[in-house]
Order: structure tokens, then C-alpha cells, then sequence
């Protein structure tokens, strides 16, 4: 039964119109939307919500859009009082909070997607690294000699590397913290693969990857575009980008992987470098 079925006798009609139909499970954590029109049922919501998920420990109602520079969203907690919990995904586990750092249960697909492409030996860096899920995903599905990643804010970097141990991983995953302008530079040597996961500013660190990125290897590259640039735009206008920073890419994939905002949409680019 449905959150709405569960409050269907207990809302008025314009309430129950505006009750969310879905929201997002991270863990043992629920986070729902509730308009402020109705946030005085929010004592009904929350008991439909515990009658529907029984393991749940937390609800925290989004009150902000994700922001600034760690791509976190405002909470306020609504049940519960612990923001801490344990996400499984592809047989590994991630500990996060999602108050403090960014993490979304809806790239798990793609980060299975990326691992699947990932061949023997591979060396993979992954900038914008957040709590460690495509670095880890990677390290424990494929078999890549080295995984190294790049992240800026602090308590995600400590996620990060709990991560790695839980998931035991520390001989494949090297966490580096920081601004990838800053550290990128002092890493030695050129990846087979580089991963790009933050539409938001991916575009302003292509300068970062010239030079990290050997001829034959490939980019992944995400970014936010509408559905009418999809076919030929988007391509045409990433290429453009990489070839203005000297690095001459052809596209060999795209794929829509998640929605942002309306008619705004989060796609990501397979770009293999020209040898
Ligand atoms: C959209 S999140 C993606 C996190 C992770 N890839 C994931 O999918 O869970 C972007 C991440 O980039 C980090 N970040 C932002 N600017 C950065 C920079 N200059 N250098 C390194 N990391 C940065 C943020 O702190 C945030 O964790």
C-alpha cells in the first residue's frame, strides 16, 4: 500500500493531493518532501511512513535543494535523531550521513555501469570523489590495479576512507584530500580511465585531466542538459570543450543517468581520448 492509500482516511483531499509520492531511502534513513501546506500532518506522515518501511531509524524532511560546494541538501529531522547509516550497493556497504555529505541511491546503476567497463589492470582516477561509491564499486566488481580518489570536503573524505576499510579495498583505493586542482597535479603518472561525476563543475576541471588521461583512455564526463540537446548539441559542444583545453576526444556513449530539475536532465559522456 501506498503512503497516500496509508493516509487516505486521515487527510483531506487537497492534503492528500499534496503528499508526495515517492522519496529516497538511504539506508535506514527516509527522506521525504513535505510541502509546508501540510507540514502540520507531518505527525500522520511520518507514522504512514513507519507503517510502510519497519526498519526505519530516521526521517528527515528536505527543506533545501542540494548546494554549494559539497553538493549538500538542508534536512530537518522529523523522526529519529541519528543522520548516520549504512547503505548497501553492488555487495559493498558505505557509511554516510546524508546531512553532511553527498550521496545518491540513484547512481547506483550507473556506477555499475562504469565498474562493468572497467578492464583487468586498469589504472581509474575518480575526481569529485564524495563517501567513495564509484571508486569502491569499481575496486570490488572489476580489477583494476589501482583506483585513486579525489575529494574535497573533509567529513566525505573521512567517510571515504571508512569506506575503503569496511569494504576492504585499501590495496586498490588510494583517497587523496583536496581540491583536484591542487592535488591532480602532484599525482604522478597517466590513468586508462578518469571519472567526472559532478555535472555541476565538471566543466571547469578539464584543464585539470590534460596531461592525467593517456591517448586511448577514456572520460567520463557528467553534466546537466536538456532533452533537446541530447542527439547532437551535447556532444558537439563537450568535444568542443575538451578539444579548447587541447585534449582531442570522440564521443563513444551517451546516456541520460538521472533527472535534475524539470526539463533539466543529468547525462553522462564516454569520451575516449584520440590516440
Ligand atoms: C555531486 S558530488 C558527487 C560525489 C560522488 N561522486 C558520488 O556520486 O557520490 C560532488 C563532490 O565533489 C566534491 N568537490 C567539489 N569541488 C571539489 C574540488 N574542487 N575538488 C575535489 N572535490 C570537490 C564535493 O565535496 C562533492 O562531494
Amino acid at each position: 500500500m501506498s503512503i497516500k492509500e496509508l493516509l487516505k482516511d486521515k487527510l483531506s483531499g487537497e492534503e492528500l493531493r499534496l503528499v508526495r509520492r515517492s522519496f529516497e531511502i538511504i539506508g535506514n534513513i527516509v527522506i521525504v518532501e513535505i510541502p509546508d501546506e501540510i507540514y502540520h500532518q507531518k505527525d500522520l506522515i511520518v507514522e504512514a511512513i513507519l507503517k510502510k518501511h519497519k526498519n526505519v531509524k530516521t526521517i528527515l524532511r528536505k527543506t533545501g535543494e542540494v548546494e554549494g560546494v559539497y553538493r549538500v541538501a538542508r534536512y530537518e529531522i522529523i523522526y529519529g535523531n541519528e543522520t548516520e547509516t549504512v547503505v548497501k550497493e553492488h555487495g559493498c556497504r558505505f557509511l554516510v550521513d546524508p546531512t553532511k555529505v553527498y550521496y545518491s541511491v540513484k547512481l547506483s546503476g550507473e556506477r555499475e555501469r562504469i565498474a562493468r567497463l572497467v578492464r583487468d589492470g586498469e589504472r581509474v582516477l575518480v575526481i569529485f570523489a564524495g563517501v567513495g561509491p564509484y571508486a569502491i564499486v569499481i575496486a570490488r566488481l572489476a580489477n583494476p590495479a589501482e583506483v585513486v580518489g579525489i575529494e574535497l570536503n573533509p567529513v566525505a573524505v573521512e567517510y571515504f576512507r571508512k569506506n575503503v576499510e569496511l569494504n576492504k579495498v585499501e590495496e586498490k583505493v588510494k583517497v587523496y584530500e583536496g581540491d583536484v586542482k591542487e592535488v591532480l597535479p602532484k599525482l604522478e603518472g597517466e590513468f586508462d580511465r578518469i571519472l567526472m561525476p559532478s555535472p555541476y563543475i565538471a566543466e571547469n576541471f578539464i584543464s585539470a585531466v590534460r596531461g592525467k588521461i593517456r591517448r586511448g583512455g577514456i572520460v567520463h564526463y557528467y553534466t546537466f542538459a536538456g532533452k533537446e540537446e541530447e542527439k547532437e548539441i551535447l556532444p558537439k559542444r563537450v568535444v568542443r570543450l575538451f578539444r579548447e583545453q587541447g585534449i582531442d576526444v570522440e564521443l563513444e556513449h551517451l546516456r541520460q543517468c538521472g533527472h535534475y530539475a524539470p526539463y533539466v536532465y543529468r547525462y553522462v559522456l564516454d569520451l575516449r581520448v584520440k590516440s
